[in-house]
């Protein structure tokens, strides 16, 4: 790959040393071309059949391009909004009922936490914590879904491989929200039911994109919530009108054209270099930056293969402020003890020199 041909793509670095993609990733200017071009289109000709149409084949291109990042078909990938969009269709889809068990790890994300939280008060579930890494060993008779991140938002940990054996028995759900584009997912070796992603993180979408791998053998055992609009099968029907028998069923109603062209040019940017050379610069980076934060004296949180690097300060939200007005941009973790930089293929050695000069 030609790293400076990649972060050339992208405004944000003429300027600034970008490491927040774990929030947002860095827009690349041809998303914000397509986006504005879809925009100019629904204005100027007016949102026709012909607008519905287009919208109607960058669903099914950009279906089409989740399902080959995650190694699946796309009938078994459902556009949503977000990460947890797709999370909430996974808790109240799987019928779930009183003292039906989910183990997950008492730090996810909110965007997990949340769903989570108003599933066990809706439906009566009983929900039970471990670490991530010893996640697998904590399954029991009762547990009904195995909740947690492919890649945790705080540290960079990566979920257990043993996870794998644990989905021959009993559901797991992936949040890769750290995931998706950073690190390699290939759905049928992480032996998942269920995958929901980010589109505007690693991505480098617009907010208001992502999906939801669904496992052809939970494709029967997961109801649709809703089902909106565009999940269904033949919308004509009226009363008799059900959803789509495949991942569809739980797609999102919502995208619209500018949004799904965004996403389909960012997507592009990236894997026109090549998904396996992405993951590769992208983890080594963060990997070179882990070890130059010890070499500095930094505690780096413990991390697994992953895109995310998180170590102590003592005051890290002045740090990140006192970082951003030297061009450079991380962000704080709730608690108050560390800072995080997501360092991607598009970085370079010289945002770490910054972000390493900043520190100092
Ligand atoms: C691990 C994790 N899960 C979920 C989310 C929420 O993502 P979304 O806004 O796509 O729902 C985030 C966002 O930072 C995250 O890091």
């Amino acid at each position: 790959m030609d790293p400076a041909a990649l972060r050339a793509a992208f405004p944000v670095f003429e300027r600034l040393a970008y490491l927040n993609a774990g929030t947002c990733g860095p827009v690349p200017q041809e998303a914000v071309r397509a986006q504005a071009q879809a925009a100019e289109a629904g204005a100027r000709a007016g949102r026709t059949t012909a607008y519905f149409e287009q919208l109607e084949m960058l669903r099914e291109r950009q279906r089409a391009a989740y399902a080959a990042l995650v190694g699946a078909r796309p009938e078994d990938i459902a556009l949503q909004t977000s990460t947890s969009e797709g999370i909430v269709r996974v808790l109240q889809g799987l019928g779930l009922g009183p003292g039906d068990e989910i183990l997950t790890v008492a730090d996810e994300h909110p965007g997990l936490l949340g769903p989570l939280a108003a599933a066990r008060e809706r439906l009566g579930l009983v929900v039970r914590t471990a670490t991530l890494a010893e996640l697998p060993f904590h399954v029991g008779p009762h547990t009904r879904l195995v909740a947690c991140s492919h890649v945790a938002w705080t540290t960079g940990e990566v979920a257990p491989a043993a996870l794998a054996d644990v989905g021959r028995d009993v559901p797991v759900l992936l949040d890769g929200a750290q995931g998706a584009g950073a690190v390699s997912v290939d759905t049928p070796t992480l032996g998942c039911a269920f995958y929901a992603a980010a589109g505007q993180k690693w991505l480098c979408g617009p907010v208001g994109t992502g999906f939801l791998y669904v496992a052809p053998a939970w494709r029967e055992r997961l109801a649709a919530v809703g089902p909106t609009y565009l999940a269904l099968a033949d919308p004509a029907s009226g009363l008799d009108a059900g959803p789509h028998a495949d991942a569809r069923a739980h797609d999102a109603s919502a995208l619209g054209l500018e949004a799904l062209a965004g996403a389909a040019a960012a997507f592009a940017t990236l894997a026109e270099v090549g998904w396996d050379a992405v993951h590769r610069r992208a983890i080594g980076l963060a990997g070179t930056l882990a070890q130059a934060l010890q070499g500095d004296g930094r505690t780096v949180v413990p991390r697994g293969e992953s895109t995310l690097v998180a170590w102590e300060d003592p005051t890290p939200a002045q740090t990140r402020e006192r970082l951003a007005q030297a061009g450079v941009i991380v962000r704080d973790l709730p608690g108050g003890r560390h800072l995080r930089a997501s360092v991607g293929a598009w970085n370079d050695e010289d945002d770490l020199q910054r972000l390493l000069a900043g520190l100092a």
